[in-house]
C-alpha cells in the first residue's frame, strides 16, 4: 500500500458508486429524502457517503475495520509512528484514551487543556502539577522547564508526563531534554500536539514530537491540517501502552464512528503525503508576509520570535493604542467580518494555515491597519498594565476524580472563598484553570476572577457571578 492511495476514502466512494440497496442504518438510507434543507446546504453527496460502516473493497472482503486499519497504517508511516489511530472525538478523545489507563502519578503542566484534566478524572492516577510561569511582558504561559519536571520526579510512582507542544501561542518546551529526563526515570512522555500537526511538513518548524521518541502524541488534524472539525489522530511508539489505548477507545468511543469523518482523515493524509511540504511551505510564506507587513504598522507589537517557535501563529497586540486583545477581536468581527482564533488581555492570535490565501492575509492586514488608523485619530493612550497576578496553585483537599463526580451547588464568587471548588474555573483563553475540582478557593483566586470579569475576559466555570462548590461540608 502506497501513500498515493487512500483505501478508506476509495472504499467509501466505491460503495456509493455501486448503489447498493441499503436495508441497514443509517435511517436516511443514503438519500436526502425529506431532509431538503440539509441537502441544500451539504449536498446529496453527503448522504451517499454516510453508509454507517459499509464499504466496497474486494481486497479487504468489504470489511470496514480492515480497510480502516490499512488507512491508519499509512498515517503511521507518514507521521513516523508504530501505530496511528483515527479519532472522531478530536484530540480530546485521544488524550482520554492515553490517560484513562494510568494508575500512577501523572505530571501535568497546569496550563494543559481541559481534555488532559478530564482524561485524568477518568483514571485512577494522581496528578502532580507544574505551575505555570508567564512571560511578564506578554502575559502568555511559558513552557515548563525540564528542571521543574525533574523536581517532581522524586515523588513515588510517577508514570507519565503530558506536555503541550506547541501551546496555542506557538511556544514549545525543550522536548529533547524532557525525553532524556523521562527516560532516566522510566516515565512515559505523552504529547498534546493539538496545534502542531503541520510540524511534520517543514524543517523550518519545530521537529515533530514523534521524532523525539515520545510514547504517544495526539494531533488535531482538523486544527492545522484541514480535516473536518472533530477529526484527530493519535500516534504511538509504545506498543504496550497502545494496547491499553485501544481498550480505552473501545469503552469511550461511539460504536458508530462517522465513516465520512474517518475517510476524510484518510484523504487528508493522502493529500499531505503528496503535497504537504509545499502546502506548509506556502503557509509559512504567507505567515512571514503577514508578519512583515504587520511589523510596519506603527504601535502594533508582534510576539517576539524568542517566545514563539511556530510562525504560523500570528500573535500581536494593540495595547499601545489602548485596546485589549479582547476588544480587537470584537472590532475585527463587528466592523470587518473577520474572526480570529483567540484573544486575551494584551494579545490577539490569528492562525495562518494551508487554507489561507494571499487575499485572506491581505484582508486581515488591512483591517488591522484600519483599526490602528481610526484609533490613532482619537488620540488613544496605552492600555493599563496587566495588574493582577495569576494566583498561586491552590491546595487540593481531594483527588480530581473524587471531586469531579461529587454533589455540587452554586455559590457567589466572593462567598466561595475557603470552599472547595466543584468545577474548573478557567479564564479563556489562554485556558489555564485558576482552580480545579477538589481545590480550595482562595481570596487571591477570587480577586483575580473579579478582575477578569471586570475587563470582559470570558471565564469558563463562572456564570452570573456564581461558581460551583462542593456540598460536602467536612472540615477541610
Ligand atoms: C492544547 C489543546 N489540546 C487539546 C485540545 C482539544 O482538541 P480537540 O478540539 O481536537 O478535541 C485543544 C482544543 O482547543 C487544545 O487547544
Amino acid at each position: 500500500m502506497k501513500q498515493h492511495q487512500a483505501p478508506l476514502w476509495d472504499a467509501l466512494a466505491a460503495y456509493r458508486d455501486k448503489q447498493v440497496l441499503p436495508f441497514h442504518t443509517p435511517g436516511h438510507k443514503l438519500r436526502s429524502g425529506v431532509f431538503s434543507t440539509i441537502r441544500d446546504e451539504l449536498g446529496e453527496g453527503f448522504f451517499a457517503l454516510d453508509p454507517s460502516d459499509e464499504v466496497e473493497s474486494e481486497p479487504y472482503g468489504n470489511d470496514f475495520e480492515a480497510v480502516l486499519e490499512e488507512a491508519q497504517k499509512l498515517a503511521a508511516q507518514l507521521f513516523g509512528a508504530q501505530n496511528s489511530l483515527f479519532l472522531v472525538n478530536g484530540t480530546t478523545g485521544g488524550l482520554h484514551y492515553l490517560l484513562a489507563p494510568t494508575t500512577g502519578t501523572v505530571i501535568v503542566p497546569r496550563f494543559s487543556h481541559q481534555a488532559v484534566y478530564s482524561g485524568l478524572a477518568l483514571s485512577e492516577g494522581a496528578i502532580s502539577y507544574i505551575p505555570t510561569q508567564y512571560d511578564p511582558e506578554w502575559q502568555i504561559p511559558l513552557p515548563p522547564s525540564p528542571d521543574q519536571f525533574e523536581s517532581l520526579l522524586t515523588q513515588n510512582n510517577c508514570q507519565a508526563v503530558v506536555l503541550t507542544y506547541p501551546t496555542y501561542y506557538g511556544t514549545v518546551p525543550d522536548l529533547s531534554t524532557f525525553v532524556n529526563v523521562a527516560e532516566e526515570h522510566q516515565v512515559m512522555v505523552f504529547v498534546d500536539e493539538a496545534h502542531g500537526g503541520h510540524f511534520r511538513f517543514s524543517s523550518k518548524l519545530p521537529k515533530p514530537a514523534l521524532s523525539y521518541g515520545v510514547d504517544g502524541v495526539v494531533q488535531s488534524t482538523h486544527k492545522t491540517l484541514g480535516s473536518f472539525t472533530q477529526t484527530s489522530m493519535l500516534h504511538s511508539n509504545n506498543p504496550i501502552w497502545y494496547e491499553k489505548v485501544l481498550q480505552a477507545r473501545d469503552v469511550l468511543q461511539t460504536t458508530s464512528p462517522s465513516l465520512v469523518f474517518l475517510a476524510v482523515l484518510d484523504e487528508v493524509r493522502r493529500t499531505l503525503a503528496e503535497k504537504g511540504q509545499s502546502l506548509v511551505e506556502n503557509t509559512l510564506y504567507l505567515a512571514h508576509e503577514c508578519r512583515r507587513e504587520l511589523s510596519q504598522i506603527p504601535l502594533l507589537q508582534l510576539l517576539p520570535e524568542c517566545l514563539q517557535s511556530d510562525p504560523t501563529k500570528i500573535v500581536f497586540s494593540l495595547r499601545e493604542i489602548g485596546l485589549t486583545g479582547i476588544a480587537v477581536e470584537r472590532l475585527l468581527r463587528t466592523d470587518y467580518n473577520i474572526q480570529v482564533e483567540l484573544s486575551d488581555y494584551y494579545n490577539v492570535l490569528a492562525l495562518i494555515t494551508l487554507g489561507d490565501t494571499k487575499t485572506s492575509i491581505r484582508r486581515l492586514i488591512e483591517a488591522i491597519r484600519d483599526i490602528v488608523d481610526r484609533r490613532s485619530h482619537l488620540g488613544s493612550t496605552p492600555l493599563p498594565r496587566h495588574k493582577v497576578d495569576f494566583p498561586p496553585l491552590p491546595k487540593a483537599v481531594m483527588s480530581l476524580r473524587e471531586a469531579f463526580f461529587i454533589d455540587v451547588e452554586l455559590a457567589g464568587i466572593t462567598e466561595s472563598i475557603g470552599r472547595v471548588s466543584g468545577g474548573f474555573v478557567t479564564p479563556y483563553p489562554p485556558g489555564v484553570p485558576v482552580v480545579v475540582p477538589g481545590e480550595i478557593i482562595t481570596a487571591e483566586i477570587v480577586e483575580y476572577l473579579l478582575w477578569c470579569l471586570q475587563i470582559g475576559w470570558p471565564v469558563r466555570g463562572v456564570e452570573g457571578k456564581k461558581m460551583s462548590v462542593i456540598k460536602d461540608n467536612r472540615d477541610f
